[in-house]
C-alpha cells in the first residue's frame, strides 16, 4: 500500500504565538500509511518539531538553497532545516517559481541537496491558468518533472504535489477529473522517469484550495495520495480535520 503524505504549508505565516494550534491536535490519531507534516516558516521549526513529535507529526521547511553552506547572506540550507528538526522539504512551490524567478534547473538542484541532507522532498509541479486554456497543462507538468528531479531521487526520498498555480489560494478547487487526469499522467511521467516500481509506489498529492469540506473527495480520487494543505493548514481544527478526512 502506498505511504500517504498530507502536508501543511504554513508559507510566511506564523510566529512563536501561534504554535499553540498544535495543542488542537490532541487526540487526533495518525494512521501508520499516512504522514503527517507542517511546514512553518524557518522560524519555527526547531519549536514546531519539538511540540509536534508528541503526536507523531512531522516538521518540514518551504524551501532551500541549493548549497550546504557559504556566503549567501538570509538563505537557509537543507542541512540547516534538518538540524532545527525537518524531515521535509518543499521545492519548486510556484510561490518560489515565479515569485522568485526559479528555474527547473535549481528546484533540480534543491531537491538534491535536500535528498543528500536526509530530508524528504515535496516537490511542486502545476501549470498556470493560462497554460491549462492552451492545452499544455501535460507538457509543462512533464517537463517540470524532467527537469526538476533529480537523478538520487526514488519513491523513498521523494514526493511530488500538483498544485495547479490558479486553484493556490482562489478558493477554485481543480474539478475531480482534473486532478485525475494530471495525477495519472504524473504517474506514468514517472514511470519514464524513475521506473514503472518507483512511479507505482510514489506518493502524488493534490495541493489548491484543499479544506476540511472538499477534502474527503479529492483524497478519493484516483492517483490522490494525501495533499499539500495552505490556507486551511493554519487552523489546528481545520488541519486536523483535513488529516482525519485521509483516513480510510
Ligand atoms: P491553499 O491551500 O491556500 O490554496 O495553498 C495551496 C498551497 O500553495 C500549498 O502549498
Amino acid at each position: 500500500m502506498r505511504q500517504r503524505l498530507i502536508a501543511g504549508n504554513w508559507k510566511m505565516n506564523g510566529t512563536g504565538i501561534d504554535l499553540g494550534e498544535v495543542a488542537k491536535f490532541k487526540g487526533l490519531s495518525i494512521p501508520a500509511n499516512l504522514t503527517a507534516v507542517v511546514c512553518p516558516p524557518s522560524t519555527l521549526i526547531h519549536r514546531m518539531s519539538e511540540l509536534l513529535s508528541e503526536f507523531a507529526i512531522e516538521t518540514g521547511g518551504q524551501d532551500c538553497h541549493q548549497l550546504e553552506a557559504g556566503a549567501y547572506t538570509g538563505n537557509v540550507s537543507a542541512r540547516m532545516l534538518a538540524d532545527a528538526g525537518a524531515t521535509h522539504c518543499i521545492v519548486g512551490h510556484s510561490e518560489r517559481r515565479v515569485g522568485h524567478g526559479e528555474s527547473n534547473e535549481l528546484v533540480r538542484s534543491k531537491a538534491k541537496a535536500c535528498i543528500s541532507a536526509g530530508l524528504k522532498t515535496i516537490l511542486c509541479v502545476g501549470e498556470t491558468e493560462h497554460e491549462r486554456l492552451a492545452g499544455r497543462t501535460h507538457q509543462v507538468v512533464g517537463d517540470q518533472l524532467s527537469e526538476s528531479i533529480p537523478e538520487t531521487a526514488n519513491d523513498r526520498n521523494l514526493v511530488v504535489a500538483y498544485e495547479p498555480v490558479w486553484a493556490i489560494g482562489t478558493g477554485r478547487t481543480a474539478e475531480r477529473t482534473q486532478i485525475e487526469d494530471a495525477h495519472g499522467f504524473i504517474r506514468s511521467h514517472c514511470s519514464k522517469l524513475l521506473g514503472s516500481r518507483a512511479a507505482e509506489n510514489i506518493a502524488i498529492v493534490y495541493g489548491g484550495s484543499v479544506n476540511p469540506k472538499n477534502s474527503a473527495e479529492i483524497f478519493g480520487t484516483r492517483d490522490v495520495d494525501g495533499g499539500l494543505v495552505g490556507g486551511a493548514s493554519l487552523n489546528g481544527d481545520d488541519f486536523a480535520a483535513v488529516l482525519n478526512a485521509c483516513q480510510d
